[in-house]
């Protein structure tokens, strides 16, 4: 598996203090309150696990699930629902966790499609910010990394459902997804 990365981009190390990092920003920001965080599946399951044992706060959790259509590296524009909430967060604090923030479709169609529902705030959580990518006018409240516009894997982040468990975050041989 390993011998498809080109370049490991962010290691395991760099992760572990960036979430450690983030999941103290958090808690300063949410202190007093019991915010719910809402993993975005499947891409943000392993920072999402790392990062809510960082936060030492009263809150719970929650997942959806969306996909852009394809199996494509570049997202067709689509967002299509999967599976939605189990909690109301109509007065709510959510904080939306994704794996990355890249072309900014799925996460602007996802806050708009939450907004609806009338939380107290939305707060956007992103693990990794491609800007050169963005189409939709959106930005995160905390990034833990920018990337350069090239195809990541790893820590949760898939090419065709592989890669997920590697343990860093590494740029794909572009000859993996050229076949
Ligand atoms: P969007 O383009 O911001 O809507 O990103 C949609 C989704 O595409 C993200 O949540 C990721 O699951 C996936 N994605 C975008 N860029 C990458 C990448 O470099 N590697 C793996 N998945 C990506
Ligand atoms: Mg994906």
């Amino acid at each position: 598996m390993t011998e498809d990365i080109l370049k490991i981009l962010l290691t395991k190390e760099q992760l572990e203090a960036r979430v450690k990092e983030l999941g103290r920003e958090l808690t300063e920001r949410f202190a007093g309150g019991e915010p719910l965080f809402i993993g975005v599946l499947k891409g943000s399951f392993i920072f999402m696990a790392d990062l809510i044992r960082n936060v030492k706060l009263k809150c719970a959790m929650d997942f959806m699930a969306v996909s852009s259509y394809g199996r494509e590296t570049s997202t067709s524009g689509a967002v299509k629902i999967n599976k939605d909430l189990n909690e109301d967060i109509s007065g709510r604090h959510v904080i939306i966790v994704e794996d990355i923030l890249d072309s900014g479709v799925t996460l602007n169609y996802l806050c708009g499609y939450l907004r609806n529902r009338k939380p107290a705030s939305i707060t956007l959580v992103a693990l990794l910010d491609k800007p050169a990518r963005r189409r939709a006018a959106i930005r995160a409240d905390f990034i833990g990394f920018e990337v350069p516009d090239e195809f990541v894997v790893g820590y949760g982040l898939d090419y065709a459902e592989r890669y997920r468990n590697l343990p860093f975050v590494g740029i794909l041989k572009p000859e993996v997804y050229a076949n």
